[in-house]
């Protein structure tokens, strides 16, 4: 394994890739595993054509040197068959080595799941797998949004912000839109990337078949937080989907009041009525302009690059701008909510989670 990705290790010095689940050169997918053997593929194909010109070349060089004494003009050349039948073919074969593979895992990636499903309903598809929904695969709608994801999932009856969370047993299929500029959603260690576009539908299809969490980042400069743009892929096992999925789409009333919570996060659920919940829902009530909170309490960052504690949450609301540059949150000063609130407005929305674990 170590030997494979010995051409990359300097890249990826160069890159940086030391956070774990961030690289494209350690794949945990089949869809990244098939674009990295590609791009391996035509590494090698470019060192072979690298060595073969540059050992010809030093050859001639060193061979045909002018030496001491040496006054005749060398044997003019004008054409050689032989020689023009092999450098023409040699370079079409090895276009064809790249050409081949690419275009068939082209083919591969670009049939999603659903795809494979209605042509199975159809006559018998040549070697279609049959898959169904919600067994074989699911579908999220990835909507990206200056500078947040918005994940719905339409046959699930969810909707999610920033962490896309997603079963280890089933493909998942992608469907990418943008609701103001051009966007590209990548998740490195799994595939991608692929761009979402306003007024375009762009899918696309991925599967962790390992549990674990994903570094997600938006690929399109987008704005001025484009680089602040990170969501992550949380793949857990089918069983816990299932949970997840039921909880999201239909919340504990006592975890959306606050109350499972305790008198504070009562206290919070009323400061969030007031002042967040015209931009960002918890359930299915208010309207969603911002990320939705149900699973909030669970969220692996905040913003997309904030680690979810107290002190940064606090330090969000009072000023998401100096954080996050052009982003579409309001500042809360301190009269619009006070420093109690907030404690109490923390206390409600870490304490909104839908898989109980802690
Ligand atoms: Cu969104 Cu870059």
């Amino acid at each position: 394994h170590l030997l494979r990705l010995l051409p990359f290790s300097l890249i990826a010095l160069l890159a940086g890739c030391g956070v774990e689940n961030l690289s494209a050169l350690d794949p945990r997918g089949p869809v990244a595993e098939m674009q990295l053997n590609l791009i391996q593929l035509s590494l090698y194909v470019m060192i072979f054509v690298i060595v073969v010109v540059f050992s010809i070349y030093t050859f001639v060089l060193i061979k045909f040197r002018e030496r001491p004494g040496d006054t005749h003009i060398p044997k003019q050349v004008h054409g050689n068959r032989a020689l023009e039948f092999i450098w023409t073919t040699i370079p079409i074969l090895l276009l064809l080595i790249l050409a081949v593979p690419n275009i068939m895992d082209t083919f591969t990636l670009a049939e999603t799941p659903s795809m494979s499903a209605t042509e199975a309903d159809g006559e018998e598809g040549e070697g279609q797998e049959g898959m169904v929904e919600g067994e074989d695969f699911i579908t999220v709608q990835a909507t990206a949004h200056q500078f947040w994801w918005e994940f719905e999932y339409p046959n699930l009856d969810i909707n999610a912000g920033q962490d896309l969370y997603i079963p280890t047993d089933r493909r998942v299929e992608i469907v990418l839109e943008a609701s103001d500029v051009v966007h590209s959603f990548w998740v490195p260690a799994l595939g991608g990337k692929m761009d979402n576009v306003p007024g375009i539908t762009n899918e696309m299809w991925l599967e962790a078949p390992e549990e674990g969490i994903y570094f997600g980042k938006c690929t399109e400069l987008c704005g001025a937080s484009h680089w602040l743009m990170d969501f992550k892929v949380v793949a857990v096992d089918g069983d816990t989907f299932d949970v997840w999925a039921a909880n999201m789409a239909e919340p504990d009333e006592a975890v959306v009041s606050g109350e499972a919570a305790g008198e504070a996060a009562v206290e919070g659920r009323e400061v969030f009525e007031s002042n967040c919940i015209s931009c960002h829902a918890v359930g299915d009530e208010g309207s969603p302009t911002g990320p939705n909170f149900t699973n909030f309490g669970e969220r692996q960052v905040v913003a997309g690059f904030l680690e979810p504690t107290d002190e940064n949450l606090h330090d969000w609301i009072r000023d998401p701008q100096s954080l996050k540059p052009d982003n579409e949150m309001p500042a809360f000063s301190e009269d619009q909510i006070s420093d109690d609130e907030m404690d109490a407005l923390i206390d409600y929305i870490t304490e909104l989670k839908v898989l109980e674990e802690d």
